[in-house]
């Protein structure tokens, strides 16, 4: 096979097996920090003529983890490869993909630039907060449906389902989800207070959860603040039972002992972010990426 696959530091497990998954071996590279904080990457592999994959979240550290990014596929470009495939199961910065606000910036789009101005050909990547910003991309881009993976499991619920939209902006993909499943869906109205960062306003139901199992369907979990306070609600209109199916769960601000002790019943994320053993908890469900990018990534090898 005339390819390479490298990993940044961000989730080298799953970069790992999905290099197991297409039959290779992750290859070799040096990546250190200096006393600084700066980062200096060295591939330790010919990489002359070969398709090469480099697998990166976007997950925090995030600076840090879009730095090694943007490294090694320089370090790759100057090692004269034919084709860099950029990989990112989780595209931080995805959900700054609008101006909000006079004077903000655009920082979707900024990163979009910097992938393309390094040098990578195509990006590879899962569940983006908005489809939309796949139009700020000139290169080729492959977009995953990371929700797919929870379908096996909701298939094994015997009672009726509501499929939730946890916030106005995220009705297209849950939409999606639930025209897949053939249930029905309910939407959430979220206010966020934009002065004040991750702060909910206010939230109401639209629609029927009385006696069903409802499946909030979200891109990602950070603090947990939209899953707790969707859960409150849910429950409040007498949902059944609460379920959270969300592809990317980077937690911060002790996100995992919220989640635990509220009113969700239980929380299916993915591994695209690595999540470590302390932070897991028994509500919590994870779901390998691993076989939908390897899949995704062997239909590219020729
Ligand atoms: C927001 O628009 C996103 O789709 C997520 O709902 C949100 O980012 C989750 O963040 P948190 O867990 O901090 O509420």
């Amino acid at each position: 096979m005339d390819i390479k696959i490298f990993s940044g530091n961000s989730n080298k497990v799953l970069a790992g097996e999905i290099a197991q998954l297409i039959g290779a071996k992750l290859s070799k590279v040096e990546i250190i920090r200096f006393a600084d904080s700066e980062c200096r990457v060295r591939i330790q592999e010919d990489v002359e003529g070969k398709d090469v994959f480099i697998i990166q979240s976007l997950s925090n550290p995030v600076d840090e983890n879009l730095m090694e990014l943007l490294l090694l596929c320089d370090a790759v470009k100057r090692g004269e490869a034919r084709k860099i495939i950029a990989v990112i199961p989780y595209h931080g910065y995805a959900r700054q993909d609008r101006i909000h606000r006079p004077g903000e910036c655009l920082s979707a789009h900024v990163v979009t630039k910097l992938i393309e101005t390094v040098g990578f050909d195509k990006l590879v990547t899962v569940e983006l907060h908005n489809e939309a910003i796949l139009g700020f991309f000139d290169i080729p881009v492959t977009h995953l449906s990371g929700l797919s993976i929870f379908k096996p499991l909701v298939q094994k619920i015997k009672e009726d389902i509501v499929v939730i939209t946890p916030d106005a902006g995220a009705l297209k993909r849950s939409q999606k989800f639930s025209e897949g499943l053939d249930v029905p869906l309910a939407l959430i109205e979220k206010k966020r207070d934009l002065d004040h960062m991750h702060k909910i306003l206010s939230m109401k139901v639209v629609g029927n959860v009385k006696g069903k199992t409802a499946i909030i369907v979200d891109d990602v979990i950070v603090t947990g603040g939209t899953l707790l306070n969707a859960a409150h609600l849910l429950k409040q209109e007498g949902a059944r039972q609460v379920i959270a199916a969300v592809t990317h769960a980077d937690f911060v601000g002790g996100a995992d002992k919220i989640l635990q002790e509220s009113p969700v019943d239980r929380i299916w994320v993915t591994d695209t972010i690595s999540i470590p053993k302390e932070m897991r908890f028994s509500k919590l469900e994870v779901v390998s990426s691993s076989k939908l990018i390897a899949e995704a990534l062997r239909k590219m090898i020729k």
